[in-house]
């Protein structure tokens, strides 16, 4: 009987379970696509949108990966996974990230993968109900004063007039507003740190000045564009910002530890440099340390990095132009700095600058002062040789 009663009980639950279970995973399933269209726009979640554009709301303009739009139609549900998962499998030199996997990822931060497996399940359930064909050109705009004025986002280079080797500097890529803001002495906020720089080149600390050892700050214009270079005992690298920590202890300060003042007569001995070339060399004798360490940079810049497994050259060298959401990649010369970024509301120097890209391709960050970042600067500053320094510069 009580069998009887069971097998009753099942067949039942299974005529009810049969229609019911399908309205609930009809639910489920639009429940998941929403879940997964807010990870694909969602910044801390899959954050697509800061290299693919699409159309739907809140639309994304970035141009540095083909449009959303329509991807269903090109793919099934198995491809469109593989693509989330781990791309790799379908292009070994992809600049997709691996979303999926932290296999063969130079130092992830942190160190798990991106999404989940069911956040991935979620994100191919809505990127097969988002459906929209594509309008917009599947490639990324090159490079050109013609394609980006009909981009949406109008923060192309006003006047990107490449030097002999094709090199533009990063202020060719500002906004006219931002580019008006660091014209104007007035307006850009650096005026005030290089004051502030000159006013600490003469003063006394106790010790003797700046000024008394060194003269006035245009008979430095030279060496500011020769930094860096080989410490004396040639173990390390030392840029301008270092040096001025060398030379403040001779003034009597504690450490070399930079700090506001050394930031301010940076901008100072910057400013005074402007329209200097940079000339960035090895010195005759130690010339194969200097190469090592100028080859430690290049190797660096050339390595994929992070969660988004990404090189400085991926974007750099080959994305120059492309938007990532407000962002216009530029060639990432070493011609303005220190910084005023609007996003941090602070002045920066270059080793704050290379640990936020670091930090967006979710990378573990190199320490400030770190030997890395002093080869990614000379490498930088070679690649930049002859290009004029701008003097301190307003970012985004
Ligand atoms: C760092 C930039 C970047 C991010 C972030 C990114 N992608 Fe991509 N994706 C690319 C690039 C670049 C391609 C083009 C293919 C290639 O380079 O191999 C691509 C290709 C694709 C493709 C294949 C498109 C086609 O038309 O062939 C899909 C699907 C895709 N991405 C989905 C996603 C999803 C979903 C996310 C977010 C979870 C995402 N992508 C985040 C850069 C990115
Ligand atoms: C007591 C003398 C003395 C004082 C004071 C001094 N320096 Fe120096 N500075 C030197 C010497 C010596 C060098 C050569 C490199 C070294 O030994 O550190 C040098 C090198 C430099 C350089 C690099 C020059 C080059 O040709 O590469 C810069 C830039 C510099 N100092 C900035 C400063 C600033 C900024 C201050 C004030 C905070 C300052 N110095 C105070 C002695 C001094
Ligand atoms: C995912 C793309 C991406 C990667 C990878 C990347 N950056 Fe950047 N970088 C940017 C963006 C976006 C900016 C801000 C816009 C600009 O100035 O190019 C930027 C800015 C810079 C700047 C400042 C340029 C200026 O004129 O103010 C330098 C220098 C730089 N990056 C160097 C590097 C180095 C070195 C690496 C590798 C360790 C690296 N970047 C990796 C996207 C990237």
């Amino acid at each position: 009987m009580t069998r009887a009663f069971l097998r009753a009980f099942r067949s039942g639950v299974r005529a009810w379970a049969g229609p019911l279970g399908l309205a609930l995973w009809a639910g489920l399933a639009q429940a998941n696509a929403d879940l997964g269209w807010r990870i694909i726009t969602e910044r801390s979640l899959g954050n697509c949108g800061a290299c693919h554009a699409w159309q739907a709301a809140p639309a994304s303009t970035s141009t540095f990966a083909p449009s959303l739009d329509g991807v269903a139609q090109r793919y099934n549900a198995a491809q469109l996974r593989q693509w989330v998962v781990d791309p790799r499998h379908l292009r070994p030199d992809t600049l997709m990230p691996v979303f999926g996997s932290l296999s063969g990822l130079r130092q992830p931060a942190p160190a798990q993968a991106v999404l989940s497996t069911e956040q991935i399940d979620a994100v191919v359930l809505a990127l097969q109900q988002r459906t929209v064909i594509a309008q917009t050109p599947s490639a990324p705009p090159a490079f050109s004063p013609s394609a980006s004025t009909s981009a949406p986002l109008t923060l192309a280079p006003k006047n990107p007039t490449p030097d002999t080797q094709g090199r533009i500097s990063g202020l060719a890529f500002l906004s006219p507003s931002l580019r008006q803001m660091n014209d104007d002495d007035m307006a850009n906020p650096m005026s005030l740190w290089v004051e502030r720089g000159l006013a600490a080149w003469g003063q006394s600390k106790p010790g003797p000045t700046c000024q008394s050892c060194h003269g006035p700050v245009a008979d430095m214009r030279k060496a500011v564009a020769q930094h860096p270079k080989l410490s004396p005992d040639g173990r390390s690298l030392r840029n301008l910002e270092d040096q001025i920590g060398v030379c403040r202890q001779r003034q009597g300060a504690s450490s070399a530890q930079p700090d506001d003042t050394v930031l301010a007569l940076s901008a100072a001995l910057h400013h005074a440099a402007r329209g200097e070339p940079i000339a960035v060399q090895a010195p005759v004798a130690r010339q194969s340390v200097w190469q090592a360490q100028w080859q430690a940079g290049a190797d660096q810049y050339q390595s994929r990095q992070g969660r988004m497994n990404l090189s400085c050259a991926h974007c750099h060298d080959d994305r120059v132009g492309a938007q990532m959401r407000g962002d216009t990649i530029s060639p990432g010369h070493p011609t303005g700095f220190p910084i005023y970024r609007l996003s941090w509301q602070q002045a920066g120097g270059m080793d704050r600058r290379l640990r936020a890209c670091y930090s967006g391709v979710q990378s573990a960050m190199p320490e400030p002062g770190s030997a890395i970042l002093r080869s990614l600067e000379l490498y930088l500053k070679v690649r930049a040789n002859g290009m004029p320094l701008e003097g301190p510069s307003v970012r985004r």
